[in-house]
């Protein structure tokens, strides 16, 4: 099965939403795919320092002006789009994922393993990791930037059958985009990381994001990466369905040969 899989990287501006939406829109709207990732709370900057900042870009799908905008855009050009955001529900923020797809379903992820400060303004995900079935039923999973430094996300994902790892992302550790290659190869799927560039300051602080934006395949081969700085989207096309095939060599195979029972279960 031959599939189109998009990467975009770029420097979002600190609370500016609709310029941000704009600009994105402008990068993805040329673009012929089946499916983009985007990267984490894409349109609305990270180092938040209040929660009224938070509150004054985030979302509640099927609200909101990215959701509705992105929403039109996956119809009007038959790709499923993936974002971060900053998600409102019952009260309180998570920080969130969404593929939305052109036929409309869309599905929303909560990051599990919250870095830094955003445990100051986000509560932690408690639905845990699922596969959700993106254009043309290629089989998702959504796992959002430090989920990286916990081997079992992706496992998590790749054991329920996800073929592609969908990684949004803000990396200011330098570790991630490396150490992706071995998620991608331990769990035999492809993974596309999407990384913003740039530097944010906020309130007296100030992160670096790493950009080095990637598709990697089943067996952690770069496929295509970015550059740290680079505003762009890039397109790969991939067989999916080979992440079905878990084989290593003849006598072994990535799944059937775990040991769970081997394994620390505390
Ligand atoms: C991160 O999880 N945004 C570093």
């Amino acid at each position: 099965m031959k599939y189109r899989v998009s990467v975009l990287q770029y420097r979002p501006e600190f609370l500016k939403k609709e310029e941000n939406l704009k600009r994105v829109v402008a990068m993805l709207e040329p673009i012929e795919t089946d499916l983009v990732v985007l990267p984490e709370l894409a349109f609305t900057g990270y180092l938040f320092a209040s929660y009224d900042e938070v509150d004054l870009v985030a979302e509640a799908p099927p609200e909101g002006l990215v959701f509705t905008t992105l929403l039109d855009l996956s119809h009007q050009k038959d790709m499923s789009i993936l974002y971060g955001f900053p998600e409102k529900a019952d009260g309180v923020y998570y920080n969130s994922s969404v593929l939305i797809n052109p036929d409309g379903s869309f599905h929303v992820y909560r990051k599990v393993h919250l870095y830094n400060r955003e445990k100051l303004w986000f509560e932690p995900g408690e639905e845990g990791f699922s596969v959700h079935i993106a254009k043309d039923g290629v089989k998702i999973g959504q796992m959002i930037c430090f989920d990286w430094s916990f081997p079992e996300s992706a496992r998590s994902l790749s054991l329920k059958g996800a073929q592609i790892l969908c990684h949004p992302s803000n990396l200011v550790l330098p570790w991630a985009q490396e150490a992706m290659k071995t998620r991608s190869l331990e769990n035999r799927v492809f993974s596309i990381t999407s990384n913003r560039t740039g530097t944010e300051e906020n309130a007296g602080i100030s992160y670096y994001f790493t950009g080095k934006s990637q598709i990697l395949g089943k067996t952690g081969e770069i496929l295509k990466r970015l550059t740290d700085n680079e505003e762009a989207v890039y397109t790969v096309e991939i067989d999916p369905e080979e992440a079905n095939d878990k084989t290593i060599s003849g006598k072994n195979n990535a799944f059937g040969d775990r040991r769970p029972s081997m394994y620390y279960q505390p």
